[in-house]
């Protein structure tokens, strides 16, 4: 299986944790189709941690946690593609997952069939209770394989936090997606932790193999698992336009099925998900080195470019750059408009400067032309 886009999806963490249950995974099912996620890309349904028992069953196999899924992982499985939608599951490279539930290790072979056999599309696939003596790449790269051997398409979703230099040999296992960074928090503090961190790693992430920076956080306001106070509106479009500039996995976290309009609408903006989504896979250059300011510049498959300027400081403040620190001469200009609103901005030339509020964000997308 050959990924050329970044995937998106939903993943019940964030919100749910521990709570994660049948109805919980259906009810999304159906918001993903009803209020346009589907439309706008979102296709993985994914559970995570808690959704077995405790111990395997008898038969050595993980067992469903029957009180929180009654109609079995089969036919949660079914649901989720007939309405058209992929199905994704979590385990772990470790003895047992972070919640302390039966996890892969040494048993990589029969749990990827039984994923298989479920009808799974996408494997999280964590990093808790790795034996010390286990290799992690080894162990990556051992589930990559049992899933290529059940003969199913299945996108396997690394998740080791940005350990063991991971993003210099991730793509070697074979891994579609790769888990860059410890967990995230619904708060700005942490947006911006992780989004600084993997500055100096953007050319990490390629068609093929994503660096993925974490569930999305937009719409929580401080309300589910992974609440810490909550975002404003700018601070979670500041999140979602860095996440796809970044060609990370748009994996919601919140709960859609009780969204409020602004974030439904950034989540599903069009503008933001095409760069996230380019086929060409070109990472953003980082134009000024200025953690706390800092300008992107990328290419687009459509001979378009995008200008990006963040302003993730606490105080308002000018944030740009001049077009000659992109290459780009004074006879040249780009003719752009604004990729959050649609809004026309025209010819600009020579540089362009910003007064940027505090933890808000303007994003560009134009063609390079003569001025
Ligand atoms: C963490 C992982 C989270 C979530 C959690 C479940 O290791 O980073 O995204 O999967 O485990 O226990």
């Amino acid at each position: 299986m050959i990924i050329k886009k970044p995937p998106m999806g939903w993943n019940s963490w964030n919100t749910f944790g521990g709570e994660v249950c049948e109805k919980v995974i259906r009810d999304t099912a159906d918001a993903m189709v009803e209020l346009g996620y589907k439309n706008a890309g979102y296709e993985y349904v994914v559970i995570d941690d808690w959704w077995s028992e405790r111990k395997r069953g008898a038969d050595g196999k993980i067992a469903v946690n029957k009180e929180k899924f009654p109609s079995g992982m089969k036919a949660l499985s079914d649901y989720i593609h007939s309405k058209g939608l992929k199905f994704g599951m979590y385990s772990c490279a470790g003895t047992m997952t972070c919640g302390g539930f039966p996890a892969s290790f040494e048993h990589e072979y029969e749990d990827a069939q039984m994923f298989a056999d479920w009808g799974v599309d996408y494997l999280k696939y964590d990093f808790c209770y790795k034996p010390m003596h286990a290799v992690g790449k080894l162990l990556y790269n051992k589930m990559s394989m049992a899933l290529k051997a059940t003969g199913r398409d299945i996108l396997f979703s690394a998740c080791n936090w940005g350990a063991d230099d991971v993003e210099t040999w991730i793509r070697s296992t074979g891994a579609h997606v790769y888990r860059s960074t410890g967990d995230i928090f619904d708060h700005f503090e942490s947006v911006k932790f992780i989004a600084q961190s993997q500055f100096d790693k953007i050319n990490y992430s390629a068609t093929g193999c994503y660096n993925d920076m974490d569930m999305l956080i937009c719409g929580m306001y401080g309300k589910g698992l992974v609440a810490k106070g909550g975002c404003t509106d700018a601070e979670y479009k500041t999140h979602f336009a860095m996440w796809c500039l970044m060609q990370s996995p748009l994996m919601i976290g919140g709960d859609i099925t009780n969204m409020n309009d602004y974030c439904r609408n950034l989540l599903q903006n069009k503008g933001l998900i095409a760069i996230n989504q380019d086929e060409d896979g070109r990472p953003p250059m980082m134009v000024n080195w200025n953690k706390d300011r800092p300008v992107f510049f990328k290419h687009m498959a459509n001979g378009e470019y995008v200008l990006a300027l963040f302003n993730l400081s606490d105080e308002d403040g000018m944030v740009g750059c001049e077009f000659f620190d992109i290459g780009v001469s004074a006879d040249h200009g780009f003719d752009f408009v604004d990729a959050i609103s649609g809004e026309k901005i025209g010819v600009v030339s020579e540089n362009l400067y910003e007064t940027i509020p505090a933890h808000d964000c303007r994003v560009y997308r134009g063609k390079f032309v003569r001025v």
